[in-house]
């Protein structure tokens, strides 16, 4: 399957090389007005292009919409968009069936769909099928705003170099969406020259390096999700594995909480006026699997990406003999810089389906 959510269903389609990839969305309120430029404007910050950090492909992410929206108003029907494709390079690929790249999907997607899945340009393990999830979660995005649920991230660390932490009890709007407005996605602005020249140089020795994601939710009531399957964590991870390369994530002080104490751990609570708080948030703001009010706040880890141009050991499927591997194309160096829109887009839909599921 390629869909998730319950309410507010997303179902993604196409493959790196094929004609058009796009989103259908089931759910979304009838009557609402989006804002196609800003949509539009959400999606560059996950195109490539943005930073010389990023891939020399050029992915244009102007969305075309089929149906469901008529001058920016949302019908109620389904609602779906496509983006053409229209800088491929497919001669890049054609060696990758017979000589799979190591950690990329090739190997494992042949002897799943039986040699048969499209593996020009990664098919639909390529990171470009986080554009149709950003049409999708950037209207979220837009929705959720409207009750004063806002979702920004930025690139915590990439190759060891650290960004400055949202800070997990208070995260102010405009801190939370200062990121997002520059064209490499931190905080910190000497922290990221920092991440800028490791990602460069790693480039320029044919390498690439991971990174760290921090994504946080405020303006989230309490009181969504539950227990066992229905946990708020579980939806969000999820989610945020449906997006190439990532590989872990924690929530609050995550695996940290394995070296507290109990007294160290536990968020103590007091009233705000009527409002129940907590002084701090290693809980990230779900306890029980259901929020507790305080910001959602979790890291995604990103790895290097898998299409490095080193010599690499892999096998030759034909002659079934181990041998050696040159990449060529253009490949980002690190994808967590771009993946940043994706995961809250990823996060929107999560959270805007909880809503509805509540309602
Ligand atoms: C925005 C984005 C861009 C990506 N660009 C590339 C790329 O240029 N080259 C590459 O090998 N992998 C790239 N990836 C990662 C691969 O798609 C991914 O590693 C691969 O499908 C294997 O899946 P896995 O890493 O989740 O196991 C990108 C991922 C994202 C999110």
């Amino acid at each position: 399957m390629s869909s998730m959510g319950d309410k507010v269903k997303i179902e993604i389609f196409g493959e790196s090389h094929s004609a058009a990839i796009g989103a259908t969305i089931c759910g979304l309120p009838a009557g609402e007005k989006i804002d196609i430029d800003e949509l539009c404007a959400f999606m560059e910050r996950r195109a490539p292009g943005r930073d010389a950090t990023s891939t020399a492909r050029k992915e244009p992410d102007r969305p075309e919409f089929l149906c469901g929206i008529v001058d920016g108003v949302l019908t109620g029907a389904p609602l779906t968009a496509i983006i053409h494709n229209s800088d491929q390079h497919s001669r890049d690929y054609s060696d990758l069936r017979v000589r799979p790249r190591p950690s990329h999907a090739d190997y494992a997607a042949s002897v799943r769909y039986g040699g048969a899945n499209d593996i020009r340009g990664g098919g639909p393990f390529s990171g470009r099928l986080t554009a149709p999830l950003c049409i999708g979660g950037g209207i979220a995005l837009q929705l959720l705003a409207k009750r004063g649920i806002y979702i920004g991230a930025h690139l915590a660390s990439v190759a060891g170099v650290k960004d400055t932490a949202f800070d997990a009890v208070e995260i102010d709007k405009d801190t939370l969406l200062s990121a997002g407005k520059k064209p490499f996605p931190v905080l910190d602005g000497a922290a990221g020259e920092k991440m800028r020249e490791a990602i460069l140089s790693a480039k320029a020795d044919g390498d690439s390096v991971g990174g760290v994601i921090e994504c946080a939710v405020i303006g989230m009531p309490a009181g969504h999700g539950g227990p066992l399957f229905e946990g708020v964590e579980g939806k969000i991870s999820s989610a945020m594995f449906a997006i190439p390369a990532v590989k872990g994530i924690e929530f609050g002080s995550g695996f940290a909480c394995t070296e507290m104490l109990g007294s160290e751990h536990n968020d103590p609570f007091v009233y705000e006026g009527e409002k129940v708080v907590t002084t701090t948030n290693n809980s990230g703001g779900i306890q029980g699997g259901i929020t507790n009010g305080m910001p959602i706040i979790f890291r995604v880890a990103m790895k290097p990406t898998p299409s490095i141009l080193k010599e690499q050991n892999t096998v030759n499927l034909e002659t079934k003999e181990n041998t050696t591997l040159l990449i060529h194309g253009r490949h980002d160096p690190c994808v967590a810089a771009r993946a940043v829109p994706a995961v809250e887009a990823a996060a929107a839909l999560c959270i805007l389906d909880l809503l509805e599921g509540n309602n």
